[in-house]
């Protein structure tokens, strides 16, 4: 029996609904399969805690992470708190604290589920995305001067080391490598930023050598847009920064059905520290506490989490009851559907089991 530590960071909004349903679902699994168990230990920490502490999570916040071997995160936002203050007092310091540099994001249409593109059909929208997370735009690098003054200035300082470019290529080229297409697209914006983002292309190319078997090109990340668009049967694993990853994976969430079944996992590839894995979507205020929130993308982080801890098949399993129970048409409404999350996570939990029959509806794409 091998047992895992995980660490639940609900926080905000909808992300303890759906933690709680990716908690249960997990504890089925683990039952399933018999010889895994999850020992999880939630964290009360986000914007309530902020309102009576004054900060996000406690000063030895990343201290007390440090012994898990995963964290399962929900998402922070609220309307009172400022976003800024949010983000960067407990997201972005455990991405940032445990170096977790690769930030994967799987996206593909899950049959039942319909992409607002014409004419695509699952299995032709099938990608990865790998966004750099420990740099770029996101560093934190800049400040501001004379506040309130007429000649107020802000500056927004986008950091691109030789080291933190060098090795997020080497991430994506190895999951590429790993995928059966053998196909990279790294996304750039070197025709207007001529500095970190030139450094990029030659790294990218660079690091290419190291793996003739992959296949490569790259593309502005404006052009990218158009691309991911109209031609999503082109693209199969894809680069880029901190900023332009961030805007094309909420794309390609949409693009997919829904932010609510769009996953995401910030890995330290070398495994020195507690990876993390969270649903793409924030705390959607404007549906919490209705119980109808989707909790796929809970669910397939969790299937990312299991691969990263080693498991695999029940990664497997778990990732082909969601796609059963979608199929049959149990969605939540952000989808087209009308179940609650209730309704979902019960229904996933009886596909681990193997006890419903699931009829599936036609796939809804056209
Ligand atoms: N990783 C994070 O924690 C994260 C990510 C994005 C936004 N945020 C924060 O979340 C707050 C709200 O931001 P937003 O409204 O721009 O983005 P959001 O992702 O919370 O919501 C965008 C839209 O998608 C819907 N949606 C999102 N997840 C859903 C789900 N699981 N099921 C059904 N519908 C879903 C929402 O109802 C909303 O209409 C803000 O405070 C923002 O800063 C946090």
């Amino acid at each position: 029996m091998k047992t895992y530590r995980i660490a639940a960071i609900p926080a905000d909004g909808i992300g303890p609904e759906v933690i709680d349903a990716g908690n249960e679902v997990l504890a089925a699994l683990a039952e399933q399969e018999g010889d895994i168990a999850f020992d999880v230990t939630t964290f009360d920490w986000g914007s309530d805690y902020y309102r009576k502490h004054g900060v996000m999570m406690p000063e030895d916040g990343l201290e007390q992470l440090k012994p898990f071997d995963a964290i399962y995160f929900g998402a922070v936002g609220a309307p009172d708190v400022p976003d800024h203050v949010t983000l960067w007092g407990l997201r972005l310091p455990i991405c940032q604290g445990f170096d977790q540099y690769a930030n994967v994001r799987p996206t593909k249409i899950i049959p039942g589920v319909q992409s607002p593109l014409r004419n695509v059909k699952v299995g032709d929208l099938d990608w990865v995305i790998v966004r750099e997370n420990s740099e770029g735009e996101y560093s934190g690098h800049g400040g501001r001067a004379h506040k309130g003054m007429p000649e107020e200035v802000g500056t927004e300082v986008a950091i691109f080391t030789r080291a933190g470019v060098t090795r997020i290529m080497r991430y994506a080229f190895s999951l590429a490598r790993q995928r059966p297409r053998k196909l990279l697209t790294v996304v750039t914006k070197s025709n207007a930023q001529r500095h970190g983002m030139v450094m990029w292309d030659e790294i990218a190319a660079e690091v290419s050598k190291e793996f003739p078997d992959v296949t490569w090109d790259k593309m502005l990340v404006d052009a990218m847009t158009v691309r991911m668009t109209l031609k999503p049967q082109s693209i199969d694993t894809v680069v880029a920064t901190n900023l332009h990853a961030d805007i094309l994976s909420d794309l390609a969430g949409a693009l997919a059905g829904s932010l609510g079944v769009a996953p995401t996992a910030n890995i330290d590839p070398e495994g020195r520290y507690p990876s993390m894995f969270e649903p793409i979507h924030g705390s959607a205020f404007d549906i919490t506490g209705q119980g109808i929130a989707n909790p796929v993308a809970t669910f397939w982080t969790a299937v990312q989490m299991l691969e990263h801890l080693g498991q695999p098949q029940a990664g497997e399993r778990l990732m082909s009851a969601v796609e059963r129970v979608c199929a049959a048409g149990i969605m939540t409404p952000d989808v087209g559907g009308t179940a609650t999350t209730r309704e979902v996570t019960d229904a996933v939990i009886e596909a681990i089991r193997g006890r419903n029959t699931l009829a599936t509806v036609e796939t809804a794409t056209d």
